[in-house]
């Protein structure tokens, strides 16, 4: 189970205060997928990096599976964003220097490399259309490439919470479509949590539920 309740997230700038997020407050059970719409700005990505414990919120509380991550000591909060959250960036942050199969299994060697992590990394690259790419470094890869090795990557220790930030935002539609169809399926097929900030209708409409985020609120739609 997630949990983020009366989240509020204010920046300190310049210009004072800006209020980001207003109360939000989001719940979705194992299983379930949300997905979030809402203009440039509006906080997307700030809400999921508060729900991801990139970033702590200025006031409020999130929780999955009954843990508050913020309440975590530095080395535990790591190994729990490891082991519970599978995160695709809206700007990919491959490693530049890792090839395509390498940087899916970055997240696979915090506490010893695992078995079977390197199948299942050419499973998980094969299934996003890229077999032909595993030896590729990330700077020869289109946007839309960098997002699936991005999303294989997320998806590698299989966590219970997927925040997805605008994943198919660069592909065409055919790979969109392909793309937004694995991760609207994991949540049921693996009793995952996922969240994903899109503009693509389609990819809102597999979902169980959807909200606009506007004016720092979350709305259901
Ligand atoms: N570190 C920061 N300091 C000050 N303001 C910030 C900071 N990070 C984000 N913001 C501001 O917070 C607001 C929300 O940013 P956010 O990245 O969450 O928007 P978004 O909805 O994801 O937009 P987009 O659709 O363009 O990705 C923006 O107005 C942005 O300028
Ligand atoms: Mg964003």
């Amino acid at each position: 189970m997630l949990k983020a309740e009366s989240i509020c997230k204010s920046y300190p700038t310049r210009a004072g205060e800006l209020e980001v997020l207003r109360n939000v407050t989001l719940e979705l059970a194992a299983g379930r997928s949300a997905a979030i719409l809402g203009p440039s700005g509006s906080g997307k990505s700030t809400l999921l990096h508060i729900m991801g414990a990139l970033e702590s919120p200025t006031a409020g509380r999130v929780w999955l599976d009954d843990c508050d991550p913020f309440t975590l000591p530095e080395r535990e909060l790591a190994r729990f964003r490891n082991r519970k959250i599978g995160f695709v960036f809206q700007d990919h942050h491959l490693l530049p220097q890792c090839s395509v199969l390498e940087n899916v299994l970055v997240p696979t060697l915090a506490g010893g490399p695992r078995d079977g992590a390197e199948e299942r990394a050419r499973h998980l690259l094969r299934q996003l259309g890229l077999s032909e790419r595993l030896d590729h470094w990330p700077a020869e890869l289109s946007g839309g490439e960098k997002q699936r090795v991005a999303m294989a990557r997320a998806l590698i220790n299989q966590p219970r919470l997927i925040l997805a930030d605008e994943p198919t935002g660069n592909l065409d539609r055919a790979t969109a479509e392909q793309v937004g169809e694995l991760l609207a399926t994991l949540p049921r097929e693996q009793d995952v949590i996922l969240v994903v900030v899109t503009h693509s209708e389609s990819l809102a409409r597999r979902c169980d539920q959807v909200y606009e985020l506007a004016a720092g609120s979350l709305v259901p739609r």
